[in-house]
């Protein structure tokens, strides 16, 4: 599934883009500098970063974690997002991921709003509590932890707190009842768990956002 906006139809993509413009030079420079350090090519496409911009703003969110770091394109649509009072705490699990990271933070000028957190966010979250209650908790990471990665947050967000989750329709696997290898069948099923509990758990008022991705929103309600 490519991470594309609203369908696969190029001509309405490329009009989209025109018209939303959703990647300035700093997100330009920011996606080649990953991909010239040989991560892997697996932000969110460019209008899910416009959404994360655009959400994180709509909400007023002041205070923000982020599961999933990768080299820093989602981080600086949040942080663009909170403004330059804002906070981001973000959880990476690889060294050189966070690396990179640092560098693209400190070129967009919001490296003194961002604290990285390096280790399984599983481990490293526990870290932040202090600075609880959050306004937006984005979840990008490790698929088969995502149910914990949703617990996590129903204990730390504010009433009226926002989950944003990617990749919540699993590459197109979400509904499918056999799976090509092990590893895609706990992601699919660790996903689908997540999306039950963020929609019936009691504790969300929820949606999924068909973007090419799918991004499920969850407003936390008690
Ligand atoms: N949000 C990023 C993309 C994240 S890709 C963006 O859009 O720019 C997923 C990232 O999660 C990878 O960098 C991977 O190293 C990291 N990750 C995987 N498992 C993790 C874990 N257990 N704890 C923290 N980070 C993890
Ligand atoms: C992939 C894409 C993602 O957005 C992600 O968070 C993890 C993996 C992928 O395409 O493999
Ligand atoms: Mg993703």
């Amino acid at each position: 599934m490519k991470k594309i906006f609203g369908g696969t139809e190029t001509k309405v993509v490329q009009y989209v883009e025109s018209v939303f413009q959703p990647e300035d030079a700093c997100l330009k420079e920011t996606r080649e500098r990953a991909e010239l350090k040989g991560l892997p090519i697996i932000q969110v496409g460019k209008m899910d970063g416009l959404h994360l911009e655009t959400l994180t703003r709509a909400i007023g969110a002041k205070k923000a974690v982020e599961i999933g770091t990768l080299g820093g394109y989602s981080g600086i649509c949040i942080t663009r997002g909170l403004g330059p009072e804002g906070k981001l705490y973000t959880f990476e699990v690889d060294q050189t991921h966070a690396d990179t990271a640092r560098e693209s933070f400190k070129k967009a000028g919001i490296l003194d709003q961002i604290e990285i957190h390096i280790g399984p966010a599983l481990d490293q979250l526990h870290k932040i509590n202090k600075n609880a209650p959050f306004d937006l908790v984005f979840i990008d990471a490790d698929k088969v932890n995502y149910p914990q990665y949703l617990k996590w947050a129903a204990d730390h967000l504010k009433i009226g707190g926002v989950v944003l989750a990617d990749n919540t329709l699993a590459w197109g696997m979400i509904a499918d009842s056999s799976f090509g290898s092990i590893e895609d069948e706990r992601a699919v099923k660790a996903l689908r768990e997540f999306n039950l509990v963020a929609a019936q758990g009691g504790r969300f008022r929820s949606t999924l956002l068909p973007t090419g991705e799918g991004l499920t929103l969850a407003i936390k309600i008690r």
